[in-house]
């Protein structure tokens, strides 16, 4: 019987530290909104420091009991995805509670990272491998004194959008004009290829902190589908000759049918914050939400995704080209973290 877990599952957390990466937006700052409203304190992780202020102050303003802080975080390099792990290790005691949910999609497929990379591998997989690398150290003291401690990723049903992460043209900036609509397949397969990057990653870090010599005693990572959102900004960057307004519209369409970004943020929510997850030790799994009759959400389930996912061979390839090319692009041993 597959795990399920639903709302009420979600306890109180005053004591509980998180920080959810690309909160200022989506399905990050519903699951933001969701933490706080149970008493955590949560700092908003956000690329663009004026936004990030805009958001936190808005949310004061709206919510006055709950707590939030500003984190500068821009996923799209290397360099600054470690200074802002460090940064954050520098100023603050625990970490309760890491949810790697920023994305990009459908980035057009001449635009590469400042690091030369696809922009969607760069932000969605190597940022977060680097981020959340550099915050272990911090996670790994919490979880010695509570015993519980949170890594949630957000991963995407659009991982079946490829059947392996192809590491062959990650570096590879396709010449012309990457965001005309002949490029919008490709510029979805790399978006795929960066959500399974999501979930190997997230298995390979759990086998890590569960290795006898991982002294990852406490801390569980999940990864998630947070379902098919509406409302959300993913993909809104006027490519693939989509212009604003039909992308408001085809957002407004999707929405009749699909998740709000409430209910999207109910899986990573969840797995970041349920007590079962703690009491029936799940950790290194997938869960996505369940729907009824009406299509709206009713809970979210562990969902087996098959040998792939628990490919040793696949995870540890792609973890250690991840390295080598963090170590780079960074200088060996230099990633501020560990
Ligand atoms: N929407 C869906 O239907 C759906 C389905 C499956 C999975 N997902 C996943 O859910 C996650 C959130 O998506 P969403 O729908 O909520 O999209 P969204 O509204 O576009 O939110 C994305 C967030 O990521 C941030 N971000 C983008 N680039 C960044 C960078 N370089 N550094 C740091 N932060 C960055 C954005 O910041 P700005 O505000 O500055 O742009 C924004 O806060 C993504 O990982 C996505 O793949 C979404």
């Amino acid at each position: 019987m597959p795990i399920q877990l639903k709302e009420s599952d979600l306890p109180s957390l005053p004591s509980k530290t998180a920080l959810v990466t690309g909160a200022t937006s989506g399905i990050g700052l519903q699951t933001a909104i969701l933490l706080a409203s149970h008493g955590a304190t949560v700092h908003i992780a956000s690329r663009n420091p004026a936004k990030g202020e805009e958001t936190v102050t808005g949310l004061r303003a709206q919510y006055p009991s709950h707590t939030y802080h500003h984190h500068p975080l821009d996923l799209s390099s290397a360099a600054s995805a470690a200074a802002s792990a460090a940064h954050f290790a520098r100023e603050n005691a625990r970490l309760d509670i890491l949810v790697a949910n920023a994305g990009v999609a459908f980035v057009p497929v001449d635009e590469l990272s400042a690091d030369g990379l696809d922009m969607a591998f760069a932000v969605n997989h190597v940022g977060h491998f680097v981020f959340v690398r550099g915050l272990l150290p911090l996670l790994r003291r919490t979880a010695e004194g509570s015993g519980d401690v949170r890594v949630v990723v957000t991963s995407s049903a659009a991982y079946s959008f490829v059947d392996k992460v192809d590491l062959s043209d990650v570096a590879c900036r396709v010449p012309g004009d990457g965001g005309s609509v002949r490029h919008l397949p490709a510029a979805g397969r790399r978006y795929g290829r960066s959500k399974r990057a999501n979930i190997l990653f997230a298995m390979e870090l759990d086998r890590r902190l569960r290795a006898p010599d991982g002294a990852g005693a406490g801390v569980r990572v999940n990864v998630c589908h947070p379902g098919t959102i509406g409302g959300t900004a993913l993909g809104d960057n006027g490519a693939f000759g989509v212009p604003a307004w039909g992308s408001r519209l085809l957002h407004g369409l999707i929405s009749t049918v699909s998740l709000t970004p409430r209910e999207g943020a109910m899986t990573q929510t969840l797995l970041a914050a349920a007590d079962r997850v703690r009491e029936e030790d799940v950790h290194g799994c997938f869960f996505a939400p369940r729907t009824g009759w009406n299509m709206r959400y009713t809970h979210s389930e562990e969902v087996d995704l098959g040998e792939w996912a628990r490919n040793e061979e696949d995870a540890k390839v792609l973890w250690e080209w991840t390295e080598e090319w963090v170590d780079k692009v960074l200088g060996k041993g230099n990633w501020g973290g560990e």
